[in-house]
């Protein structure tokens, strides 16, 4: 599947982003989401005939962003950070020679334009966000919210209450039957009805 060269880059990239995630605390987006969408990621790219390692790649990396965005003042977006350390990474972690400019660049846009669903300049992008937006749904988007809200309720309803509008923007017809094989939306749903449900109370005159 992979060059000899891009199988070392991709063991290298994914030891570099274990560390990363093992030395720093990002609730609900440590090393093993990482692990699942650079998984997610492969099985798309696949099937849908896509740079398969490039795929893999941007799943690797593109939360590193999550580690300086956790504890500080919130102007500045996960996106930003990683795009910003992957620069870095790229410009002065040796091992990255071996990817060319032009996979950089892909890279670059695909993990900086990971949460806007209209940014289609290359087709790795729109792989990207799938293969994130496979990780929010089921019992493990759930998991996940609650860790990254530290259990606020309050929260984690309003930010659930996205999972609607995450599901539309499903992009790839693979990615899609993933979503509707392993029934992904039915803890979401039952998730948000028992909260809708909680809160309705009786009326009186
Ligand atoms: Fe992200
Ligand atoms: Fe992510």
């Amino acid at each position: 599947m992979y060059t000899k060269k891009q199988q070392e880059l991709i063991q290298y990239t994914r030891k570099k982003v274990i560390r990363y995630f093992d030395k720093h605390r990002a609730p609900g987006h440590g090393s093993d989401h990482a692990t699942r969408v650079a998984s997610w990621a492969v099985k798309i790219a696949k099937a849908e005939k896509s740079n398969i390692f490039l795929c893999e790649m941007a799943g690797w990396l593109h939360d590193v962003g999550r580690v300086p965005e956790h504890g500080s003042d919130g102007t500045k977006s996960h996106h930003e950070f990683s795009y910003e350390i992957c620069q870095d990474w790229f410009r002065n972690d040796s091992e990255f020679k071996k990817l060319t400019k032009k996979e950089k660049l892909i890279l670059l846009y695909s993990i900086r334009y990971h949460w806007n669903n209209a940014a289609d300049k290359y087709v790795e992008a729109i792989i990207l966000r799938d293969a994130d937006k496979m990780d929010l749904f089921g019992k493990i988007g759930i998991k996940r919210t609650e860790e990254f809200f530290n259990y606020d309720k309050h929260k984690i309803n309003l930010n659930i209450r996205l999972r609607a509008n995450n599901a539309f923007w499903i992009r790839t017809k693979t990615a899609r039957n993933f979503f509707n094989k392993y029934k992904m939306f039915d803890p979401i749903y039952k998730y948000e009805l028992k909260n809708l449900k909680s809160q309705i109370k009786s009326v009186e005159l």
